[in-house]
């Protein structure tokens, strides 16, 4: 299983453990992260949520592989698959939920953060969100999110070029909370987490309630939206001629694209 979780001291953990593909995540990753957070939302012991990676690599997103062999349905079928499942739980999940981001966090790697109330990352994070670059369009409301946080200028350069950004740009633009060093990301992540412990959570769930409730149709909205046409890109010639490039090991050609 290449998701870890453990639930100690309030705080339950989900760790992305399959370095040997750089925490590329699989669809029984997604249903495994899904099915965690589901049960700590119904856990009364569990205070808070911490996400993490493995030292050096947060996630280097959706499994390129699994795009190819079995995309996310389209339609509505879509917003039935796992990595819409597990976002969903996301997005929806109404206790605090932290991350720690050590290295790579990339495509849906950097498009959950988004969604999380807590953002620590290591001095060496590097976050992206390359989908042009891949024939895909952004997903699960980071078309609405990044510039709204950063602008649209410098939103053009993360989601039109698939420029990375630092970890003192993710703090800088607001996707971030602090940078620490590597060694230290995810214990400081979990003291933060268990903090939780001593407030009251009934004020905690209703206050995070209330911070959301301005935007939340629109986000859910665009996650739709976004949904239709990155399921459709997906099965573009623009895609498969980026995810083969990708496993080939070379750069993609898009020269013959109009
Ligand atoms: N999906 C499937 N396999 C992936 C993957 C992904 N998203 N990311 C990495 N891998 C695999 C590689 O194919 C390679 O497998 P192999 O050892 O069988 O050849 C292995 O993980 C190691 O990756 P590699 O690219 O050799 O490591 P690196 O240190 O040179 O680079 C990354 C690390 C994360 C920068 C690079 O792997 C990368 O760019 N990954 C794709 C990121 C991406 O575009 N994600 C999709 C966003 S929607």
């Amino acid at each position: 299983m290449s998701i870890k979780t453990a639930i100690v001291n309030g705080v339950a953990t989900i760790e992305i453990a399959r370095p040997e593909k750089k925490n590329a995540l699989t669809i029984a990753m997604y249903q495994a992260m899904a099915d965690a957070l589901n049960a700590a939302r119904s856990d009364d012991m569990v205070r808070a949520v911490l996400i993490t990676g493995q030292p050096g690599v947060f996630t280097s997103g959706n499994d390129i592989e699994d795009f190819m062999a079995r995309p996310p349905g389209q339609g509505s079928h879509m917003m039935e698959s796992p990595v819409a499942r597990f976002m969903r739980a996301l997005f929806e999940f109404d206790k605090p939920v932290v991350a720690a981001v050590t290295g790579a966090a990339i495509g849906i790697g950097t498009t959950l953060l988004l969604h999380c109330d807590l953002v620590y990352v290591a001095d060496d994070a590097r976050l992206a969100t390359p989908f042009v670059s891949l024939g895909l369009v952004p997903e699960f409301a980071s078309s609405l999110l990044i510039p709204q946080l950063m602008g649209h200028r410098r939103a053009a350069e993360k989601l039109l070029l698939g420029d990375p950004f630092t970890a003192e740009q993710a703090v800088e633009c607001g996707i971030a909370n602090a940078v620490l060093p590597a060694s230290e990301v995810v214990n400081h992540a979990r003291r933060m987490a268990e903090r939780f412990n001593a407030l009251p959570p009934g004020a905690v769930r209703e206050a995070k309630r209330l911070m959301r409730a301005p935007q939340l149709e629109q986000i859910a909205a665009t996650i739709r939206t976004e949904g239709e046409l990155f399921s459709a890109r997906l099965r573009s010639p623009e895609a498969m001629e980026a995810f083969q490039a990708f496993f080939q090991k070379r750069k993609p050609d898009f020269s013959k694209f109009q």
